[in-house]
């Protein structure tokens, strides 16, 4: 004690040492800071500064377009395991610094993909050709990827989109979404980042209505904000459901926009309220994860998911679903309480999907697509199958719903239809609205019908049950 009185009494410390009186600053503006975003209001996201570059361009829609609506509220206040983020310049120059680095895009470690034409854009392989594919242990095996049909955009896109570096992707098909904003973006993410936006006709046909394209102007190369968007147009070699055109875009990015090193991927559902830039460096770079992708806020097993996507009609098609789940249960699909760690869930939600472009998550997302193909677009279903068969394995960061919410805002889809829609998309809307209610009448996957002696299921759905099902 007498040491210290001793100590305190002669000058000042920071007098003598300009070294030591600099580094008690630091630690003062950096113990502020910290209590800065200690006590910030979100409690799952931690910003390193207040002082980030945020931009305040504001880009504002025709009041008839109403983008912002229908948020949906979040009631989470806690967070089990927060994200903190890096100030903005250092991961900039970080981030800048791995995308010109040519050499972690040798061509050893690209994947090959085979090429050709068939009946369908996801060439129509059987389970058994598909998984076959599943342990890539050697990369000159070229492996099924999407693109056996033409995908129809025109040839300035593609040459605009194979050169962007480091992309946000989102799509609205049937006019289903509103384009949303990203918001929070620093400085200089909009020359670092480019965003594209996939759009078909019918939704084009939509913002030529609220004005937010001109009809006069070529869409090509047209802008809406920060969006860049790309018309696909209406064709032959897509599919029929819109949604799975939609999942085109979404799992088959990194062919897409062969140059970029890293992806994000946003359900036009959900708006951005991080700066891409912070999230890509602080949920892929820090953990050095491949993907990074939010937990299911209510599902762990994916049977669960299977069953409330037949009880809440996601999907008209249950004999589909039930198929699916046959398929993998046979194929070794293990139930959630069998894994080991790191697995902590089997569901994603997968509105955000953030990606490093190489190797193990073009596979997964090859593979992914393929699935998708074969049953249908609902992701959540294929997702624990195709991860965890998938040889080199995808280091996957399932982040918590917590902090989901707190770097995206989830709106309702678009409620009222316009009516611009032609005769024959009428037609089939009203085709497939009869389809679902056949199909509605059927029942699945409830205890009582489930016939557990001829499920491949059966041992998942019993450890799933646990002894409380007799
Ligand atoms: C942008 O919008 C926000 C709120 O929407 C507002 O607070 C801010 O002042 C606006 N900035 C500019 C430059 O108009
Ligand atoms: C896909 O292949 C199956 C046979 O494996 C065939 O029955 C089906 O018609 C094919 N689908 C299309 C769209 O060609
Ligand atoms: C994958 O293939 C390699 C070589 O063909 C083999 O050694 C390895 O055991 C296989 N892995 C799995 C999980 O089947
Ligand atoms: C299923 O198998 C059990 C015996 O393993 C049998 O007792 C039961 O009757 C069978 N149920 C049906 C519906 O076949």
């Amino acid at each position: 004690m007498g040491k210290f009185i001793s100590v305190t009494a002669s000058p000042p410390l920071c007098v003598r040492s300009k070294l030591l009186c600099f580094s008690l600053l630091y630690l003062f503006t950096t113990l502020s800071l910290f209590l800065y975003v200690s006590l910030s209001r979100n409690q799952c996201v931690f910003r390193y500064s207040p002082f980030d570059p945020i931009q305040t361009k504001n880009f504002s829609y025709p009041s008839s377009y109403g983008e912002h609506k229908y948020a949906l509220p979040t009631h989470r206040s806690s967070c089990s395991s927060p994200v903190f983020f890096s100030d903005y310049w250092t991961v900039l120059k970080e981030i800048q610094s791995i995308c010109s680095d040519s050499s972690s895009s040798s061509s050893s470690e690209n994947l090959r993909y085979i090429n050709g034409k068939s009946e369908t854009f996801g060439g129509n392989f059987s389970a058994q050709k598909r998984f076959s594919y599943f342990n890539h242990s050697k990369n000159d095996v070229e492996v099924p990827c999407g693109f056996f049909r033409d995908f129809p955009i025109s040839n300035s896109d593609r040459a605009e989109m194979e050169k962007c570096g480091l992309v946000v992707a989102s799509a609205i098909f049937n006019d289903h979404d509103k384009i949303r904003q990203p918001v929070g973006l620093g400085v200089k993410t909009l020359e670092t980042v480019c965003f594209y936006m996939f759009i078909d006709d019918k939704t084009l046909n939509s913002l030529y209505h609220h004005n937010v394209i001109s009809k006069n102007n070529n869409p090509r190369g047209s802008r809406v904000g920060a969006w860049r968007i790309i018309k696909i147009s209406k064709s032959e070699s897509l599919y029929v459901n819109p949604a799975m055109n939609g999942v085109i875009p979404k799992y088959l990015i990194h062919r897409l926009f062969p140059s970029s090193k890293f992806s994000i991927w946003i359900d036009a559902k959900i708006q951005l309220m991080i700066d891409p830039l912070l999230l890509i460096h602080s949920m892929l770079v820090v953990p050095e994860a491949d993907m990074a992708i939010s937990k299911h806020p209510f599902f762990v097993n994916t049977m669960e998911e299977a069953m409330a996507t037949a009880r809440w009609k996601k999907w008209g098609d249950v004999q589909g679903l039930r198929m699916q789940m046959e398929t993998y249960c046979e194929h070794g699909l293990k139930p959630w309480s069998s894994h080991k760690l790191p697995y902590p869930t089997d569901v994603p939600d997968s509105a955000l999907i953030l990606r490093r472009h190489g190797v193990r998550s073009n596979l997964f997302s090859c593979f992914m697509f393929n699935e998708l193909e074969a049953f249908n677009p609902r992701d959540q279903l294929a997702f624990a199958f195709v991860r965890d068969h998938i040889n080199p394995k995808v280091k996957m960061n399932m982040f918590e719903v917590e902090v989901f919410e707190q770097v995206v805002v989830e709106y309702r889809h678009n409620l009222k239809k316009i009516e611009t829609s032609s005769y024959e998309q009428q037609e089939e809307e009203q085709k497939q609205e009869s389809l679902r209610t056949i199909q509605k009448r059927r029942k699945w996957l409830d205890h009582e019908s489930w016939s557990l002696n001829t499920s491949s299921c059966k041992s998942y759905l019993m450890d799933m049950w646990g002894e409380s099902h007799h």
